[in-house]
C-alpha cells in the first residue's frame, strides 16, 4: 500500500515542504489535510525558491496531482494568488491539477477581522492572523460557510446573513471596517466561477489511487505541539496536526497508510508565544537563527530558537505512531562548539520530570536537563555521515525508538541523503 504521510513533529517548519518535494518524485496524488495559509512550506530546486501555503507541496513535479482535503480553511484570494503565480513561473496545468474539497470551509473577511481585535489584546496568542481559529470557530458552531455553498447562491445567501448575525455584536465593538453579506455575496459569486470547477471529493479520490497501488502523499501542516488538543493549548493552532488529523482531515481509513514520516529539526524552533523549554536567548540561538534562516514563511516573523527537546519529540512520536523520521538542517549545527539535546526536564522545586508533561500550564516552569554531542562537518555528497553526526543520530533513534530514514543537509532536494536500517547513507540521485 504506497500512503505514505508526512507530519510535523514539532512547532511547524521542520521542512515538510522540502520532504513532500523530496518524497513526492513519483506520487501520483499529494493531499493536504488541515490547517490554511498559516502553513509555509518551502520548496528550493536549482536555486530557485517556491512557498507554498495552501497547494500541496508535489505541485512542482509536472504529472503529479494535488488536492486540498476537507479539513482545510481556504481563504480564495490567497488560493488565486498562489494558483496565478505557480502559472507566472510556468508551473504546467495548475488548475487541472489542484483539486478542492467543497466541504473545506471558507475563511471570509469577518473572521479575519476578529482575529485581528483578538489579537490586539495583551492576552494575543501570536497567531498569523490568516483567519484560522474563527474559521473553525465556524465550522464548530455549524453556521460555517463550506465551499460546497458557492454552488447554492440563494443557501448561500442565507448562511452568509445567519453567520453575520453572530458576528454583529464584535463589530460593533470594535473598529475594523465590515463587508456587508450582501456585498460578500457579490464577491464570492466572482470566486464561484473560478473555484467550483475544481471542486473534487478528495476522500474518494485518495481511497481510489491507493486502492488502484498507486502513490499516494499525505502532506501534514504545522506540527505535533501546535495539535488544538495535544500541544501547549492555548498557544496552538485550531487545527489536528498529529497524523489522525490527517486522516480525519483527507476522510481515509489508517489502512490505507503504510508508513508515517516525521520530520523533525536537528534543533528547535517556534513561531508566536507559547512555552519553550529548550529556548536560547544567547549566542548559540542567534547562530541557529541567522544559519537556519529563521524568519516565518508565511509571517516573515523572526522563529525563536533552541536545542533540540528530544523529550517532545519522544511524545510527538508517540502521538503521531511514526514508523521514520526525517532529520533536517543538520547542517545548521556544523559549526557550533558543541550540540545539546534535551533528555528530560527538572520542574521549578528541581524535581526530575521524565516525560513532556500532559498539562499545558507546566510546561513553562521546566528547566531542560541536556545531553552534549560534538559538532560534525557538513556531510559530504558520496562520502560516509560525519562520526559525530551519525552518533546524534543514533541516540535520537534509541531515545525514540524509530529510525532515521533521511537526513537533510541543505535546503536543496539535491542535499538529500536516503539512510538505512545499517546506517549507511545515498543521495537521492544515487
Ligand atoms: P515547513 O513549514 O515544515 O515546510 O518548513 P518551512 O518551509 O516553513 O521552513 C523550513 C526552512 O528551512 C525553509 O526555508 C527551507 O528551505 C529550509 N530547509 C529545509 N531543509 C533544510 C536543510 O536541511 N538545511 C537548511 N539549511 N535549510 C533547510
Ligand atoms: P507550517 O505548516 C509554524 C503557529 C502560529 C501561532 C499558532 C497559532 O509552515 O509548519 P494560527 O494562525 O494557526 O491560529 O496560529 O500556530 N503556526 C505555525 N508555526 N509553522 C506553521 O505552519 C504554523 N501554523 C501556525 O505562529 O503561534
Ligand atoms: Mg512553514
Amino acid at each position: 500500500m504506497p500512503v505514505k504521510a508526512v507530519v510535523g513533529m514539532q512547532w511547524g517548519d521542520e521542512g515538510k515542504g522540502k520532504i513532500v518535494d523530496v518524497l513526492s518524485a513519483d506520487a501520483e496524488l499529494v493531499v493536504r489535510a488541515a490547517g490554511g495559509s498559516n502553513a509555509g512550506h518551502t520548496i528550493i530546486r536549482g536555486g530557485k525558491k517556491t512557498v507554498l501555503h495552501l497547494v500541496p507541496s508535489g505541485i512542482l513535479h509536472e504529472y503529479t496531482r494535488c488536492l486540498l482535503g476537507a479539513g482545510m480553511v481556504i481563504e480564495p484570494q490567497r488560493l488565486r494568488e498562489e494558483l496565478d503565480v505557480l502559472e507566472q513561473f510556468g508551473t504546467p496545468r495548475v488548475r487541472q491539477r489542484v483539486g478542492v474539497d467543497p466541504q473545506a470551509m471558507l475563511i471570509l473577511p469577518w473572521h479575519k477581522s476578529l482575529e485581528h481585535v483578538r489579537e490586539a489584546r495583551p492576552d494575543a496568542r501570536g497567531t498569523t492572523l490568516r483567519g484560522i481559529g474563527p474559521a473553525y470557530e465556524s465550522r464548530a458552531s455549524r453556521l460555517g460557510i463550506p465551499l460546497a455553498l458557492l454552488a447554492h447562491p440563494e443557501l448561500l445567501q442565507t448562511s452568509l446573513e445567519a453567520l453575520f448575525l453572530d458576528y454583529a455584536p464584535i463589530f460593533e465593538l470594535g473598529q475594523e471596517p465590515v463587508i456587508t453579506p450582501a456585498a460578500l455575496h457579490a464577491e464570492l459569486m466572482e470566486v464561484a466561477s473560478w473555484l467550483v470547477p475544481m471542486f473534487t471529493d478528495v476522500s474518494l479520490e485518495t481511497a481510489r489511487a491507493s486502492s488502484e497501488g498507486r502513490t499516494v502523499l499525505l502532506e501534514g501542516a504545522q506540527g505535533v505541539m501546535l495539535d488544538t488538543l495535544h500541544g501547549t493549548y492555548p498557544f496552538v493552532t485550531s487545527s489536528s496536526t498529529v497524523f489522525g488529523g490527517l486522516l480525519s482531515g483527507i476522510g481515509l481509513g489508517h489502512g490505507a497508510v503504510s508508513e508515517v514520516v516525521g520530520v523533525c529539526k536537528a534543533y528547535a524552533t517556534r513561531v508566536g508565544h507559547g512555552p519553550f523549554p529548550t529556548e536560547l536567548d544567547d549566542d548559540n540561538g542567534r547562530h541557529l537563527a541567522a544559519f537556519g534562516g529563521e524568519y516565518g514563511a508565511t509571517t516573515g516573523r523572526l522563529r525563536r530558537c533552541g536545542w533540540l527537546d528530544a523529550v517532545a519529540l519522544r511524545k510527538a512520536v508517540r502521538l503521531v505512531g511514526t514508523t521514520a523520521l526525517a532529520l533536517t538542517k543538520v547542517d545548521v549545527l556544523c559549526d557550533l562548539p558543541e550540540v545539546r539535546v534535551a533528555v528530560a526536564y527538572e520542574d521549578a522545586d528541581g524535581r526530575p520530570v521524565a516525560d513532556f508533561p500532559c498539562d499545558p500550564y507546566r510546561v513553562a516552569d521546566l528547566k531542560p536537563v541536556y545531553r552534549s554531542f560534538a559538532p560534525w562537518a557538513t556531510p559530504a555528497p558520496g562520502e560516509p555521515l560525519p562520526d559525530a553526526l551519525s552518533e546524534y543520530i543514533s541516540f535520537l533513534e534509541g531515545f525514540t525508538r524509530t529510525p532515521v530514514s533521511l537526513v537533510s543537509w541543505g535546503p536543496d532536494r539535491s542535499q538529500t541523503l536516503l539512510r538505512d536500517a545499517s546506517g549507511v547513507c545515498r543521495s537521492l540521485d544515487a
